[in-house]
């Protein structure tokens, strides 16, 4: 009995080692633009809560599987979370995460091709008490021509030219 007979769909994904980092999500069908491919799922936690759980993680630790829901609300894919949460950061990518009705969802913004990895720009803020360094801890590792370098947003300043003076504002 094949799989129309059963009506059941054909998986569109599959989660597997990634060339960006650890584990990533591939299309396993075409999934024509515009698709809902996903909901980000986990559990919903306070930004207090999420910082307990993570905060002593250590500066130097860029793995996240929090996504920001609002100023009260974090989703913590840690935690009861789904195949969403292994989809890797890109700065040119071919999905984007999209909140509506208080949950959060992951819709390609191009038709992706089987065998294509999934990626949204996670466009992670900055926060006021960041290091200097942030920008190395939270480096990205796209490789694409157009990578701003950073998985934060927004992008990290470009050095001013030396010798040159700053226009006063
Ligand atoms: C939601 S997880 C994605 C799944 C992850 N690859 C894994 O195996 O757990 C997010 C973390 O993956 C890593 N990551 C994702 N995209 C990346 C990129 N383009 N460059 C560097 N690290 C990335 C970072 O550590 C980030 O905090
Ligand atoms: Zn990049």
């Amino acid at each position: 009995m094949n799989r129309a007979d059963t009506g059941a769909q054909a998986p569109l994904l599959e989660v597997r080692d990634s060339p960006l980092h650890g584990l990533g999500v591939f299309a396993v069908r075409r999934i024509p633009r515009g698709t809902r491919v996903i909901e980000y799922l986990g559990e919903r936690v306070s930004h207090t809560e999420a910082d307990r759980r993570y905060d002593h993680d250590g500066a130097g630790d860029n793995h996240t599987f929090l996504f920001i829901l609002d100023s009260h609300t974090v989703i913590d894919a840690g935690v009861d979370g789904n195949e969403a949460r292994f989809v890797n950061h890109s700065c040119e990518p071919n999905c984007e995460s999209v909140i509506e009705s208080q949950r959060v969802y992951i819709d390609a913004i191009r038709t992706i091709e089987p065998g294509e990895e999934l990626s949204y720009d996670y466009q992670l803020q900055r926060e006021a008490d960041d290091p200097p360094d942030i920008d190395a801890v939270f480096a990205c590792r796209c490789g694409l021509e157009r990578c701003r370098g950073s998985m934060l947003w927004p992008p990290p300043r470009a050095p001013r030219p030396q010798g040159r003076r700053g226009r006063r504002r």
